[in-house]
């Protein structure tokens, strides 16, 4: 059977407080509309048409402009929004999800499940619904004695004996193409919201003597819409709970789940062990039996096996096995530590590759650089790559000896198995196996300080 779907987002999110498109809220890293797209994609579901209006630009910025969309100009309800696709899918015929970009909890199975039901029985409408606790604000669902659908009331149309069911629509819906488009032609606003409901569709479909169906799953969560800060945080809440358990069904030691962050993206190998407050975000990669310890946060960076990190950041860069980092590093974009590598308190590097067993223990600057095999960096070296217009680059061979304080004025080289005396500011190149020393003689004047 061919799928699609057509995913609501239209609205204004007024209940956000916020200049940015609800849809484009992050749920544990994702926008909600990207989280969406997502499951349906891994629910074999991925030709999507977003249906735009509040700040479309914005939102289709955000997918680089390769979104399916149509546009919905003003806010006339749900059942006009899915109206707004029909030219999109005159031909098209098969199955049609329709749900909301504000729904970022859903489980790829029960896509799939809603699916699959509704294709076995082949339904005109397949409605997903759950049991709430409270249901106030959703839609009731009405069965008849046999337990089928017979229509969705909305809140401000239902009577005190519908507002007691507690079976709600959630807003997730398989519809037979060809009949969706057809049902929608019937549906009106004379309502008390004056809007064009897509849940009228249901009774219509009845009336048409064709089949509903309604799947229940028991899940409140799952279905949580997001309509402000406090909803997004606890969905975000639930996605990280998920994520977490999977990391440690997968061996991950997480010391304090509740403090750890980690987005739905990153990869972590067994028998790493992450310590409370570490956040890890974005396309990160991180290997086996490594340490990441507390008050550090990764961002897009791809780490070896076997590496401790201690309460630092690192951004954009790579670390390959064996390398130890912190307490307070920072990697900056494009940092690549060889094997090996040490770097320690209040070393920053950035554009940089420090190749297999270089250390720089204490409050160093690398920039733009290139340090070779096994050469040691004293305390307080600085690479100084930038004259206020360009940057400059410092290369530095193997086995050198750096003395503390030095200082590389870029563009500047420097040999293998050179020796670079304390306090030393370098401008010229040095060749390999050289001392070099740049800086004032020391002046001692005997008994001075005594006469004065
Ligand atoms: C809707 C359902 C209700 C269900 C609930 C589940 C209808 C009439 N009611 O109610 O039965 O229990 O969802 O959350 O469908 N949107 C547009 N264009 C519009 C109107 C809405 O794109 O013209 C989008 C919104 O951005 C939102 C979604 O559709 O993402 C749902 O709209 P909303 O107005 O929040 O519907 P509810 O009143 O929550
Ligand atoms: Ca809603």
């Amino acid at each position: 059977m061919n799928r699609c779907s057509i995913i609501l987002a239209a609205g204004k999110g007024t209940r956000m407080k916020s200049e940015l498109p609800k849809v484009l809220h992050k749920a544990n890293g994702t926008p909600m509309v990207k989280k969406v797209i997502e499951v349906l994609g891994k629910a074999g579901v991925s030709d999507n048409i977003a249906v735009l209006g509040h700040k479309k630009e914005e939102v289709l910025a955000s997918f680089e402009n390769k979104l399916r969309y149509v546009v919905q100009e003003e806010q006339l309800g749900t059942g006009h929004a899915v109206m707004m696709a029909e030219e999109e899918l005159k031909n098209f015929e098969g199955t049609v999800i329709v749900l909301c970009g504000d729904t970022p909890l859903i489980k790829t199975e029960t896509i799939q499940k809603l699916v699959e039901v509704h294709e076995e029985s082949r339904a005109a409408v397949t409605v997903l619904t759950c049991e709430f606790q409270n249901p106030f604000g959703y839609g009731r669902i009405i069965k008849d004695i046999n337990g089928n659908i017979e229509a969705i009331v909305e809140e401000k149309e239902a009577s005190d004996e519908i507002k007691n069911i507690k079976e709600v629509n959630t807003g997730f819906y398989c519809f037979d193409s060809k009949k969706l488009f057809t049902a929608l032609k019937e549906i009106d606003n004379k309502n008390e919201k004056g809007e064009y409901y897509l849940t009228d569709v249901i009774k219509i479909i009845k009336n048409r003597n064709e089949k509903a169906e309604a799947y229940k799953i028991s899940d409140e969560n799952e279905v949580l819409g997001v309509n402000s800060l406090e909803q997004l945080a606890q969905a975000s809440k639930i996605l990280r709970d998920r994520k977490n358990s999977e990391l440690m069904a997968a061996g991950v030691t997480l010391i304090d789940p509740s403090s750890t962050y980690i987005e739905d993206s990153v990869e972590i190998g067994n028998d790493t062990i992450i310590y409370p407050n570490v956040t890890i975000e974005g396309k990160s990669k991180i290997g086996k039996f490594c340490k990441i310890m507390g008050n550090t946060r990764i961002e897009n960076c791809i780490i070896g096996d076997y590496v401790e990190i201690e309460a630092s950041v690192l951004e954009e860069s790579e670390v390959m096995d064996y390398v130890t980092i912190g307490p307070f590093a920072h990697l900056r974009p494009k940092a690549v530590l060889e094997k090996k590598v040490h770097i320690g308190n209040f070393v920053e590097v950035k554009k940089s590759v420090l190749h297999e067993g270089v250390k720089a223990g204490h409050l160093t600057y690398i920039g733009d650089s290139e340090v070779g095999e096994n050469t040691n960096i004293g305390a307080g070296t600085i690479t100084c790559n930038y004259d206020g217009k360009n940057k400059f680059k410092t290369e530095i061979g193997k086995n050198v000896f750096v003395g503390s304080d030095t200082k590389f004025v870029a563009p500047v080289k420097i040999g293998d198995n050179v020796l670079i005396g304390a306090g030393s500011v370098i401008t010229k190149d040095v060749p390999a196996d050289a001392l070099a020393v740049g800086r004032a003689k020391q002046v001692v004047k005997d008994g001075w300080n005594k006469n004065r």
